[in-house]
């Protein structure tokens, strides 16, 4: 099972728009993926995949009231099929007050002399579903902030891919970033958390990215063998129709443009790449012919 989060401390940097890419790369290997988003803002991965009919709704069933362990249907009810492939658990407002809600959830329960660890509540739920029979990868996007979100993403994913940017803010979140995964493994307790990949993202070349590149370089910090260039016109342009880059460059397009498909394959290369790190080889071919 591969499974990861995709998280940076630093917010717009790309997180969301890696999940779509990524997920859309490794359902066109076959791969059955479910992407799981857990930022309570309205411009996550659901609005990116066309999909937040309910998030407004609060007497709508969502991922919080099972985190919660109040539940007003089946797991496998929240579940949208967005394409053949390609599922996803949507965001709802009330991840909003999340961290609240699985606080009271914990006094509640340790009020009856239970048990109940809020940052593992995610795990719990997809384990209880036997998710892990369905998917062959789960991929999940929470919001920028740490917190609640944070921890059960990386709970019940064990693994990050970092998306980065090459500027001042990005280093800062370099610098911080083995701290970060260190205070993370304390809060969690158990769990080792692997990062997967730093990937350089919008990427134009300047002189100064070229120089916090070869900063980044001199670190000690699994830099992904692929970065993702500055290709504006299309990510909105995906962003702007609701569907995934790919579906944008192929579809949605009049002609296809070389540079755009070039960085459709940077992604099916992550892909592969994260794949292979759980002893999935996939094979070049698909790419986006
Ligand atoms: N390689 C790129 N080239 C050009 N624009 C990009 C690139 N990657 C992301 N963007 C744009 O940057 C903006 C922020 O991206 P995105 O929403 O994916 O970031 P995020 O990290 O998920 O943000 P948040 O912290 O708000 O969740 C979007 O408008 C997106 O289209
Ligand atoms: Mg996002």
């Amino acid at each position: 099972m591969i499974s990861y989060t995709i998280w940076s401390e630093a917010g717009g940097v790309g997180k969301t728009t890696m999940t779509v890419s990524l997920a859309e790369a490794h359902r066109r290997h076959g791969q059955r993926v479910l992407v799981v988003d857990m930022d309570p803002q309205d411009g996550g991965s659901t609005h990116h995949l066309g999909a937040d009919a309910e998030r407004g709704d609060p007497d709508a069933d969502n991922l919080v009231r099972h985190l919660i362990g109040r539940p007003k249907g089946a797991f496998e009810d929240l579940i949208v099929n967005v394409s053949d492939g390609l599922d996803l658990i949507p965001s709802h407002n009330m991840l909003g007050s999340l961290e609240r809600n699985l606080l009271r959830a914990q006094e509640l329960e340790e009020d009856m002399g239970g048990e109940f660890e809020p940052e593992r509540q995610l795990r719990r739920v997809l384990a209880d579903t036997d998710i892990h029979d369905e998917y062959d990868v789960i991929i999940v996007d929470p919001p920028a902030t740490g917190g609640q979100h944070v921890y059960n993403a990386v709970y019940a994913t064990s693994n990050l891919l970092i998306p980065l940017e090459l500027s001042a803010k990005g280093r800062q979140s370099v610098e911080g970033l083995r701290d970060t995964v260190s205070g993370i493994e304390d809060a969690l307790g158990d769990v080792e958390v692997g990062v997967l990949a730093v990937v350089p993202n919008r990427v134009s070349n300047t002189r100064t990215q070229r120089e916090y590149e070869d900063e980044l370089d001199e670190q000690d910090l699994p830099i992904a063998p692929v970065e993702i260039r500055e290709r504006r016109a299309m990510l909105e342009g995906a962003w702007d129709n609701q569907v995934t880059p790919y579906e944008f460059a192929t579809e949605h397009r009049s002609r296809r443009r070389d540079r755009e498909i070039e960085t459709l394959e940077k992604f099916d290369e992550l892909a592969r790449f994260v794949s292979a790190q759980f002893g999935v080889e996939l094979d070049a071919e698909v790419a986006t012919a």
